[in-house]
């Protein structure tokens, strides 16, 4: 019997290989699996590099053989149960004959949830809940995105140190600094979709898309949405062929986010500007938010935020930090926060 430690290096090893960079971000989780000998020796390993490739286990299968005959399948995520374009994988394993499969995540997804059971019902021994916390953390938006049936939601905004997000007379270029922007193509390429309100794309003409160099390079541009009912000008450069863009034609949160939901995506970065942050905040549809706050004052101009309809302490929306970091160096510093509801 393979022992307790054993089992947890393989799923650090698992999670790793999850994790390869570059593997490209899409309607799919990120999967590892690592195939062990009776011993504890490793037999195989593979990863899932995005949709349409092998499954992980389908991968650790085909590197294996023969050898397959009685290992323990070590998995960052329950196999999946159901025929997509690929088969199976509780199905692929029980017939590779391996005969224990310890997995961290349960799938989340109602499509393909059930491996466990079918593997079970084949006399395969089945543990769950190793290193699941690491897991879920890997797929933190598409595990929420199946769960809540929504795209998770990161507001973004930059903002100056007295909360204004453009000066009087409407200009906002630049608030945050040289380093901040980079930094938020970073994010940017972590998501599937850059949602703003007509107005922003009104008044900025911003292209929105992920240019700025990466570590790792960017296999797909995020999906563009612009929410509100107004017609826009075609010549602005959302509507140009570096990226799709889709114009979601509501002013309703929900159905915004159902509609993305629908088109298979899972996390939203909401560039703003403010009328729109303040009407996911009030639906209560940001779930995370990261803000570089630049050290500058402008004393007037228009808030971060539009109105939330608080009018008394006592209903102030409370958030809770997350993360404090300094983004850019001497002028060009600015601090990032990133928070979540309290
Ligand atoms: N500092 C930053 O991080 C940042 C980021 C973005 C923008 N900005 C600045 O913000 C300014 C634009 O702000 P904004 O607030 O007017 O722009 P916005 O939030 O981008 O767009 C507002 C428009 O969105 C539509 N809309 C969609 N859903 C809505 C809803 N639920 N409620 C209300 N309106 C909805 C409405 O237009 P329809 O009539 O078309 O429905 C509304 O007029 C610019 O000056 C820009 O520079 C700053």
């Amino acid at each position: 019997m393979i022992d307790n430690q054993a089992l947890e290096k393989a799923m650090r090893r698992a999670l790793a290989l999850a994790a390869t960079p570059g593997v490209p971000l899409g309607p799919n989780p990120r999967v590892g699996c690592v195939l062990l000998a009776p011993d504890g020796s490793e037999i195989a390993e593979g990863f899932h590099r995005g949709a349409g490739t092998p499954h992980a286990e389908a991968a650790a299968l085909a590197e294996a053989g023969d050898a397959a005959q009685g290992a323990t399948a070590v998995v960052t995520l329950e196999p999946c149960n159901h025929t997509g374009r690929t088969g199976p994988c509780a199905q692929a394993l029980i017939e590779a004959g391996v005969e224990r499969v310890v997995f961290a995540q349960p799938d989340p997804n109602p499509l393909a949830a059930g491996g466990a059971q079918t593997l079970k019902a084949a006399g395969v021994q089945v543990e769950m809940g190793l290193l699941e916390r690491e897991a879920r953390a890997l797929n933190r938006t598409w595990t929420f995105a199946m769960e809540h049936g929504r795209p998770f939601v990161t507001w973004k905004f930059a903002t100056t140190l007295d909360g204004r997000s453009a000066a009087a007379d409407g200009t906002s270029r630049w608030v945050s600094s040289v380093a901040a922007r980079r930094d938020t193509h970073r994010l940017r390429g972590e998501c599937d979709v850059m949602l703003v309100g007509t107005n922003t794309v009104a008044v900025d003409d911003p292209q929105l898309t992920v240019r700025d160099e990466l570590d790792v390079p960017l296999q797909h541009q995020p999906l563009r949405a612009v929410m509100g009912l107004r017609d826009l000008d075609p010549a602005k450069r959302v509507f140009d062929a570096a990226a799709e863009t889709v114009q979601l034609r509501t002013q309703d949160p929900v159905a915004a986010l159902d509609d993305l939901h629908r088109r298979g995506r899972q996390h939203v970065f909401l560039e703003g500007g403010p009328t729109l942050a303040a009407a996911f905040l009030e639906a209560g549809l940001v779930d995370e938010i990261v803000t570089y706050v630049a050290p500058m004052l402008l004393g007037a101009g228009k808030n971060a935020v539009g109105d939330l309809g608080i009018t008394t302490i006592a209903d102030a929306l409370h958030l809770q930090i997350t993360d404090v970091a300094t983004v850019g160096t001497g002028p060009d510093a600015n601090v990032r926060i990133t928070l979540r509801r309290a």
